[in-house]
């Protein structure tokens, strides 16, 4: 029996100093200590030794058994410490070494422009309104008081979406301006609730579109942010407070504006707001042309026949509307002096902002 014992031992030792990996170690537990092993049988089988041999029997099978669990012990402890140390070496990371930057992208600089503008009004009470870039004439200008032969039609060289047979009366165009954006608003506004139409006080930006020889001051694309207030007892002093409000709160408290009388079918009166320079406050510079004051919107009270285009009663209701051009700008404020630079896509161009 003891040298059954011994074999045991021997056979169990020698097996596990081969073994090199956790799966095998776990076959090696099973078969060496498991419930089935040759040492766990010999327990089972004590009640066959003889009484004589019964006590150094056991005693040495315990020792057997304490010696292969504590090289069993050992040995996961060496198997783990090499897991170990191969982990270490081989995900082994150099933190002295030098980030890489990871490109971050950014926003283009009329949509930077454009959210600025939107903060403005938004703080002002007016809602982002988004109106269809394809529109029919009869939106883009009939309605807004431009009459079929207009000389204003031809400023706007139209991109127009159908055939010259197809056109018939009301052709289909892409939007020249945003101000068809004003009737389609207004009569939605005053569908909602024909009894007393809540006042009107939205923004209505977006892209428009013109058929014009690109050169550094047109581009064939660009973006427009209409302007639209509409309710009882709204003055031109209204329009002036809110729009001089609005150049204050973007270009600096100490701003000046000034309004000089302009005219668009949609309006009457109508004017056009100028700023003081701030590139040379006032002093007269390249921008400005020496003049001091730089152009930045058009504007007026909507036209009586605009209103009643859009629902509203011009013997009830009045409002103001403006329109500005974020290029515009975005070139005064960033000294850019092509605007066709704003969509060429010209990464050089794009990552200065
Ligand atoms: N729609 C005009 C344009 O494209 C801009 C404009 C001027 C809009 C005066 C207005 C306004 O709402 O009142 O040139």
């Amino acid at each position: 029996m003891l040298e059954k014992l011994a074999e045991i031992e021997q056979v169990g030792l020698a097996t596990l100093a081969e073994i090199a990996d956790e799966a095998a170690l776990n076959q090696w537990k099973v078969t060496h200590l498991g419930r089935s092993s040759a040492i766990m049988d010999l327990f089972k089988n004590m009640g066959e030794v003889s009484k004589e041999e019964r006590g150094a029997v056991g005693r040495e099978a315990n020792q057997v058994k304490q010696a292969l669990e504590a090289a069993l012990t050992q040995k996961m402890a060496a198997l783990r410490e090499v897991a170990l140390r191969r982990s270490l070496s081989q995900e082994r990371l150099d933190v002295t070494l030098p980030g890489r930057a990871i490109p971050r992208g950014r926003l283009h600089p009329v949509t930077q422009t454009l959210r600025e503008i939107y903060r403005v009004f938004a703080d002002m009470g007016f809602q982002v309104y988004r109106s269809r870039e394809v529109e029919t004439d009869e939106f883009n200008f009939q309605l807004l008081n431009f009459p079929p032969h207009h000389p204003a039609r031809e400023m706007q060289d139209s991109f127009y979406i159908q055939s010259q047979e197809e056109r018939g009366d009301n052709p289909i165009l892409l939007r020249t301006h945003t101000s068809p954006g004003q009737i389609r608003a207004m009569r939605e506004y005053s569908a909602e609730n024909p009894e007393n139409p809540p006042p009107v006080r939205i923004i209505l930006p977006g892209m428009c579109y013109r058929y014009e020889q690109v050169s550094a001051r047109y581009e064939s694309q660009f973006t427009q942010v209409e302007g639209l207030a509409v309710g009882r007892n709204i003055t031109f002093s209204n329009l002036k407070g809110t729009l001089s409000d609005f150049a204050r709160r973007m270009f600096g408290q100490n701003v000046r504006a000034r309004f000089r009388a302009s005219h668009f079918p949609f309006t009457e009166p109508s004017a056009e707001m100028d700023i003081e320079c701030f590139l040379c406050g006032g002093e007269g510079c390249a921008v400005c042309k020496s003049t001091g004051w730089l152009e930045i919107l058009g504007c007026g009270m909507v036209h009586p026949t605009v209103l009643k285009n859009g629902g509203y009663d011009p013997e009830r209701y009045t409002g103001f509307a403006f329109g500005m051009g974020p290029e515009r700008i975005t070139m005064l404020r960033r000294k850019i002096e092509d605007i066709r630079y704003f969509w060429a896509n010209d990464l050089r161009f794009l990552e200065q902002f």
